[in-house]
């Protein structure tokens, strides 16, 4: 766990074969670019990102970090975020950023909407895209804070 690191709570909505959406569905940055006029952004990049595309994402309102050299460097991104007074962070990722921020440990809290849904296992995202069971070094069970239900939907509450 990092020393001083923002507190990060997990949310998903998961179908009942615990998937979270399909493959190659990623978030269309030209819509934060949008929206960042109107809701501080800060946009965290590799050092793999190209000049051009660094220039391009300078021209708007936009915070950008660099951190990390192929890869964007989670637990050095907390401690900078953490400098910067952020406390809280909630992480919406796809199945890739959950399991990243899983296997360092780095999860505090999980939100989990069971939604009544099958997605099925071809071209789909499990919540934890691609971990094991021998890659985990979190505690296991989680504990169960509370249970919401919202019509057909049960909101699960975890801390670790
Ligand atoms: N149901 C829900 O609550 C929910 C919420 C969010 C998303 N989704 C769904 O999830 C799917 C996308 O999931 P996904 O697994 O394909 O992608 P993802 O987790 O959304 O994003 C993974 C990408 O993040 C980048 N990344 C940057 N730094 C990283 C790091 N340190 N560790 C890991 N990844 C890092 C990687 O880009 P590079 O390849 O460039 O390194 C990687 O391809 C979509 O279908 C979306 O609709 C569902």
């Amino acid at each position: 766990m990092v020393n001083s690191k923002p507190k990060i709570t997990l949310s998903a909505a998961i179908t009942l074969d615990g998937k979270i959406g399909q493959k190659n569905k990623h978030i269309v940055l030209s819509r934060i670019i949008k929206t960042c006029k109107r809701v501080p952004t800060i946009i965290v990049v590799s050092e793999l990102a190209s000049k051009s595309n660094l220039n391009r994402l300078q021209k708007s309102p936009l915070d950008v970090i660099v951190c990390g050299k192929n890869q964007v460097n989670i637990t050095k991104l907390l401690s900078i975020l953490s400098k910067r007074k952020i406390k809280t962070i909630l992480l919406e990722g796809g199945g890739t950023l959950n399991r990243s921020f899983l296997k360092q440990n780095l999860i505090d809290e999980m939100i989990i909407a069971l939604t009544p849904y099958v997605l099925g296992s071809k071209n789909t995202i499990d919540l934890f895209e691609g971990i094991s069971f021998p890659e985990l070094k979190m505690k296991l069970p989680l504990k169960l804070k509370n249970v919401k239900k919202t019509g057909s939907e049960i909101i699960l509450n975890y801390k670790f």
